[in-house]
């Protein structure tokens, strides 16, 4: 379907490397039903290399169920412009650009929603540990600002957050996220390029915290998320295994448990 831009903006210092974006679309009179966790497919207008339409780009939501604005057919996505590749060479994103460069009323050509391995649970209670670096962050947002509009229901669990960015200036949605209640969330900034400080990995706040950790791991109620780099993901199974191994248990025992169940998701790129 076609979605109109109703919000564009940085939410990454102006001064840094990291141009991220806050992006939302709006449906108009159009349900487009979406749930935490999911993603949609952007299709950038225009042709590749080979004259042939660009196929489609996957990009996690950022906002809840609700709408980005409770109430209406919006969401919202996190974008980050891509100018280099992953060795650190000069590459155009050509979806990402496109994303980062839209205006007010521009539309936007949109398929989906996708996606089932990466849902909030639904059962009341349910504790969250969240693991994000950059724009990993964008599901994490979303199941976060679901529980915050629930606040007063009684049916939030625990939500541990342990976010990973360079700077706090390059960190998306720093300054909103550090106004959230701290009996709400436990928030966890793992910055690895902050001038005078030391370089910290998501994985190394998980090893700090590892008592909190632990305590959330023995609950049958606690679903891990990790969402970002792809790097990450065997330092953050390394870590959740060292704060299991500390206190005597086995963690083959619990990391099958955990994918059995379904308490163990992960999404990086
Ligand atoms: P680094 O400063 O070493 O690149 P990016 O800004 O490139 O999206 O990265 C987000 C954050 O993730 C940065 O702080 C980056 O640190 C960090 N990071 C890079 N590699 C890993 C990894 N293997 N595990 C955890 N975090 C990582």
């Amino acid at each position: 379907t076609t979605a109109t831009v109703v919000g564009n903006y940085r939410v990454t210092g102006a001064d840094t490397d990291s141009d991220i974006h806050h992006i939302v679309l709006d449906f108009g009179e159009l349900p487009f039903p979406v749930l935490e966790g999911q993603s949609i497919g952007i299709l950038p207008p225009g042709l590749d290399a080979q004259g042939r339409p660009h196929h489609a780009r996957q990009y996690s939501l950022a906002s809840p169920r609700d709408g980005e604005r409770a109430g209406y057919n919006n969401l919202s996505l996190t974008v980050k412009r891509v100018t280099e590749d992953h060795a650190g060479a000069a590459a155009h994103g050509v979806c990402s650009n496109y994303l980062c460069d839209l205006v007010k009323n521009d539309k936007v050509q949109v398929i989906g929603p996708f996606g089932h391995t990466f849902l909030m649970p639904n059962h009341p209670r349910a504790n969250l540990i969240m693991i994000c670096t950059g724009t990993g962050s964008a599901p994490m947002r979303a199941m976060t600002e679901r529980c915050r509009r629930r606040i007063d229901s009684g049916d939030n669990g625990k939500l541990m957050l342990f976010f990973g960015a360079r700077t706090e200036r390059e960190l998306p949605y720093f300054g909103p996220l550090m106004k959230l209640p701290p009996d709400f969330i436990d928030i966890n900034l793992a910055l690895s390029r902050e001038a005078g400080q030391p370089k910290r990995y998501v994985q190394d706040l998980i090893r700090d915290r590892a008592v909190k950790v632990r305590e959330l791991l023995a609950d049958r109620n606690t679903c891990i998320y990790v969402c970002g780099l792809k790097g990450m993901e065997s330092g953050v199974l390394d870590a959740l295994r060292d704060v299991t191994v500390q206190s005597g248990q086995d963690w083959s025992i619990l990391h099958d448990a955990l994918r059995r169940e379904g308490r163990l998701h992960f999404e990086t790129y």
